[in-house]
Order: C-alpha cells, then structure tokens, then sequence
C-alpha cells in the first residue's frame, strides 16, 4: 500500500493525540516498517489495519468508525491533490461510476504497483445505485466513508445501506445507494 496513505493516516491521528501520542501508538504497534512511513514508500496493507485499530484503541472510538473518518480524510487529499478528477463530474453517483475505468486506471498508471479494489456499479433508477467493493485488503470502512465524503462534497444526502461478505482471500461489500437529496 502507497505511503501516502500512511502518511496521511498519521496526520488525521496527530489531530487526535498530538504527536507525542502518534509515537506512542507507533512505539506500540508491531510494524515491520518500524513505522517511518514516507510518502512515496511501499508498506503491507496489514498495518494500515494494524494503525486503524491502535489509534481507535488510543482515541476510544469504535474501529469502523475510526476507518470512516480516515475514509472522509482521503477523500479531502485526494480533492486536493487531484481535483481535476472531480471537477468534471456533476453528482457523487457520476464520480463513483468513474473510480473504475478512470480513477483508478490513471492511478494505475503512475503508479504500477498500486494496490486497488475492484468496483462494479449498477443503476437500479435514477436515486439508486448499486456499488460493489471486490478487495484482499477488505477496508470497506474505509471505502464506506470515501462514498459518504463524496455524497457530502457534491451537496448530496443518501441513505447507504452495506452488505458485507468474507471469504478467505476476499472481502466483497455491497452498497445500496439511495439518494434522498
Ligand atoms: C469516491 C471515490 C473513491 C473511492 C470510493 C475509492 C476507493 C478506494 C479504496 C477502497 C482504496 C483502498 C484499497 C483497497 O481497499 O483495496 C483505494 C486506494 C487508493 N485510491 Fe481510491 N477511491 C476513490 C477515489 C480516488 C481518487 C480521486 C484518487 C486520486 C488519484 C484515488 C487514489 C487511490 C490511491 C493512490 C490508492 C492507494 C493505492 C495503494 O495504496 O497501493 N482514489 N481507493
């Protein structure tokens, strides 16, 4: 997994604990990185898991709601880092039916060894939409507040309703997506 997301992780949690707190976490953690993280590294995804759970531990907020949070996080980099991709849509469902063949193929593209999900989406009508998270890494809290910061930066509310499977290998979620304005 990119060290950007670590490295972002780990801003997100120096608003919580402040640094001293971030370290101790660190310290805490078995991390085969040793836990110095830079932006254009490499780290297992284990950790990011790992981090999750610690710094919910530190913060006592609950684990999923923790990688939600991280999820709206990512959402407000990547806006920053890469608005190209979100100015050209008109509603959250355009820029989530994008992530797969667009997004994520240009992310691809810079970066050859990314780690990414497969999505699958389907238009039930014109409020409801369908997408599927197909993953080994099974973040699909993280993908849960992604999707909710999205609805939020186009003005939009939904009701999301998630249907989780898990096999050995795999993590597959599924998202009901109903707009209701
Ligand atoms: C709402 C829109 C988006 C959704 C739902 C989404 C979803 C995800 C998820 C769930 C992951 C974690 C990997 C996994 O679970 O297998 C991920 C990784 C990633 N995404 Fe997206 N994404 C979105 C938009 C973007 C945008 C706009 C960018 C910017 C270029 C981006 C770049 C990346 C990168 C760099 C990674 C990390 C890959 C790695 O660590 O190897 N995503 N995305």
């Amino acid at each position: 997994m990119k060290g950007l997301v670590f490295t972002e992780l780990l801003s997100m949690a120096d608003e919580h604990v402040g640094e001293d707190g971030v370290d101790q976490v660190l310290s805490g953690c078995p991390l085969s990185s040793g836990g110095a993280y830079t932006a254009v590294g490499n780290y297992p995804s284990e950790e990011l898991t790992t981090l999750v759970g610690a710094f919910s531990d530190a913060t006592q907020l609950d684990i999923g709601q923790y990688q939600r949070m991280f999820g709206r996080w990512m959402f407000g980099t990547f806006l920053d880092s890469y608005p190209h991709f979100f100015e050209n849509k008109a509603t959250a469902f355009d820029m989530l039916d994008s992530v797969e063949e667009e997004v994520h193929v240009d992310v691809r593209k810079l970066y050859p060894d990314a780690e990414l999900p497969v999505f699958k989406t389907e238009h039930l009508d014109a409020k409801k939409m369908v997408f599927i998270y197909t993953s080994p890494r099974g973040l699909v809290d993280f993908c849960h507040g992604l999707i909710q910061a999205c609805l939020d930066h186009y003005g939009e509310t939904a009701d999301i309703q998630v249907e989780v499977s898990r096999s050995d290998k795999l993590t597959t979620a599924r998202f009901d997506i109903t707009r209701l304005s």
